[in-house]
């Protein structure tokens, strides 16, 4: 009987699945399977692939000159992104950025990173970045606020105002100018969007035997700048999300693990994969989280650690 109303789906039925997403340009999945066997004019064709794909879409991802931006924005670039504008302090791009961008052209995708020097801290100069971008492209799709900085180990009690203003300032504030950057075009376009704002597990648990007050205040304020954005923009279908990696190796730990190498076991043991991350295990779930294949994923916060939270 079950099977029977399934195989017969009525009108309503198939037009709430077939409704399910507002970007999804044709049914997929089951929906696409009901209405296959409803009617016969219409072709079923694989669509996870699609789902996932970024074709002619606009970005922009701070802290992208190396380590997790740079690895991200080459993602979403051969996931088909038209053009990728990636933010980051030196006033020219270093050797990696140029690599990948060699190597982008190299795999002949029409997609491309534009390299812009800028301080994620101004928030003038990043509203009129994401203005600039908007004006140029016509649209804005997507938004990796990766921007973040960590100081050397400081004694709570002693921590000095001025190293927590900095640290606030960038991967707080400058998360957030980031966001509004690419968000006000979103809104202005009005075609929704997706903004992932990289926190860090260390926004949830606190890393033992690591005296980082600040970045871990500071990621547990993204956490929550997520949600409330998320909240926020929801009706526009901006979704909002927080991505915490885990321990990976980039310029930002590697601060800490090449002077003391001993670091790199004792985080490893620490997860259940018994392992530090790499840069590229970011690289499906940023994907997933700037297309469509996550469209009902908002005011989430996706930790990528190793299973690190679970013990
Ligand atoms: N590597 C890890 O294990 C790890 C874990 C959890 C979270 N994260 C987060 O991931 C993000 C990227 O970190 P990463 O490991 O790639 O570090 P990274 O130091 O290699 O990259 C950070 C980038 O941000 C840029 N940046 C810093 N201040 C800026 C500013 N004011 N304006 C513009 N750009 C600025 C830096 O120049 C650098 O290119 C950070 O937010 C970090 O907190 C990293």
């Amino acid at each position: 009987m079950l099977l029977t109303r399934l195989a017969r789906p009525t009108t309503r039925v198939l037009h709430r699945l077939s409704s399910t997403s507002a970007t999804q340009p044709r049914p997929s999945g089951v929906a696409a399977a009901l209405l296959a066997a409803k009617d016969p004019n219409f072709t079923m064709a694989p669509t996870i692939h699609s789902e996932f794909a970024l074709n002619d879409r606009v970005g922009l991802i701070s802290g992208a000159n190396r380590g997790l931006g740079l690895e991200m924005a080459m993602s979403l670039a051969e996931a088909g992104a038209r053009t990728i504008y990636c933010v980051d302090l030196p006033p020219h791009p270093g050797a990696e950025f140029h690599a990948v961008s060699a190597a982008l052209r190299t795999m002949r995708l029409s997609g491309k990173l534009e390299y812009v020097s800028a301080d994620v801290t101004q928030q003038e100069t990043m509203w009129s970045l994401g203005k600039q971008i908007g004006e140029k492209e016509g649209r804005m799709d997507f938004c990796v606020a990766a921007a973040g900085i960590l100081r050397e180990h400081t004694d709570c009690l002693e921590y000095p105002r001025g190293q927590m203003e900095d640290v606030m300032r960038v991967n707080v504030n400058g998360v957030l100018y980031t966001a509004q950057a690419a968000g006000r075009e979103m809104e202005r376009f009005g075609k929704g969007g997706s903004i992932v704002l990289v926190a860090s597990m260390s926004g949830s648990l606190t890393n033992r035997g690591h005296a980082w007050l600040s970045y871990n205040t500071s990621k547990s304020a993204v956490l929550q700048m997520g949600r409330s954005m998320a909240c926020e923009l929801g009706s526009k279908n901006i979704r909002v999300n927080t991505l915490s990696p885990g321990h990976i190796y980039t310029s930002m730990t590697a601060a800490f693990i090449d002077k003391q190498p001993e670091l790199s076991e004792k985080w490893a043991s620490m997860n259940p994969l018994g392992r530090l991350g790499r840069p590229d295990e970011l690289r499906g779930v940023v994907t997933w989280l700037a297309s469509d294949a996550s469209s009902y994923c908002t005011g989430s916060d996706i930790l990528v650690n190793g299973g690190h939270h679970a013990w």
